[in-house]
């Protein structure tokens, strides 16, 4: 079966329903870099490392674009990538992406937020924030110098459907899953500066909770690697979205038709996060 999306103004995408790439894409369009994310890389951080199967978890397509919006990208120093992940289980896990953090952006003094949009399918965002730790090294900070990576204070998990618009503030670690059966398409936007940090769930075996189909029901194991982990809080609202004036809808075609209103990307500390947690 043949799914068909047209999120990205006018774009159309297709991919198909239980697997993980897209079948064509418009000629106007221009992607940078594919990413295959295989098994093999994956089994670092799934609950069972001996797993043979899906070789392929999801695929990334990076710095995608229609041609004529490729200078506002430019101009504006941001990054649209998208996500397509399939919809099948990894042994008892459901599938998942590898999960990451964002360095400190160069100049600011914030790790880089990021703005997902789920186009087709259901998500599960997992985000994990560490301990502050104060760090009394002078100069250049990195997220490892002021983080704890394995004391985690707080853990917030949010479902999402096609259209909702999220926000991940500085400094949490996400992990987007896929209980559906069906593929999971997401978008995102963040500063093309923003550097991926993979050590601090890499070197936990994953995020702090492993989301698995137990008699039918999805249940929540917490990770044994990590110092501490508390409770997950399964919010609802998250208040960090109300920095966006649109709530749903194509974050693409807001951004390009709006692109100062997302300057906060590549500008954190004009934000008051604390303001919003
Ligand atoms: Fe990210």
């Amino acid at each position: 079966m043949i799914i068909h999306l047209k999120t990205i103004n006018g774009v159309k995408i297709q991919c198909s329903e239980n697997e993980n790439k897209l079948l064509s894409i418009n000629e106007d369009i221009s992607i940078s870099k594919i990413i295959d994310r295989e098994l093999n890389q994956m089994r670092s951080v799934i609950l069972n490392d001996q797993l043979v199967y899906p070789k392929l978890f999801y695929t990334e397509y990076f710095h995608l674009c229609k041609n004529e919006h490729a200078s506002i990208f430019k101009n504006e120093n941001i990054r649209h990538d998208i996500t397509i992940m399939s919809g099948n289980l990894a042994g008892i896990e459901f599938m998942k992406t590898y999960g990451h953090y964002h360095e400190i952006l160069e100049g600011t003094n914030h790790a880089a937020p990021e703005v997902i949009e789920i186009l087709h399918g259901n998500a599960i965002i997992l985000l994990q924030k560490p301990e502050r730790l104060v760090s009394d090294k002078p100069g250049v900070k990195t997220i490892a110098d002021v983080l704890d990576f394995g004391n985690i204070t707080e853990v917030s998990l949010f479902k999402l459907k096609p259209g909702d618009l999220f926000i991940v503030p500085p400094y949490y670690g996400h992990t987007i899953i896929n209980q559906k059966s069906t593929a999971l398409v997401f978008s995102t936007l963040i500063s093309a500066k923003a550097k991926t940090i993979y050590k601090g769930i890499y070197d936990y075996k994953g995020a702090s909770y492993y989301i698995i189909k137990k008699n039918a029901k999805q249940v929540f194991v917490q990770n044994p690697n990590y110092k501490n982990v508390p409770k997950i809080k399964k919010q609802k609202k998250w208040s960090y979205n109300n920095i966006m004036d649109n709530k749903k809808g194509s974050s693409y075609l807001n951004f390009i038709n709006n692109p100062k209103n997302y300057s906060w990307i590549n500008d954190p500390d004009s934000i008051n996060w604390e303001q919003f947690a």
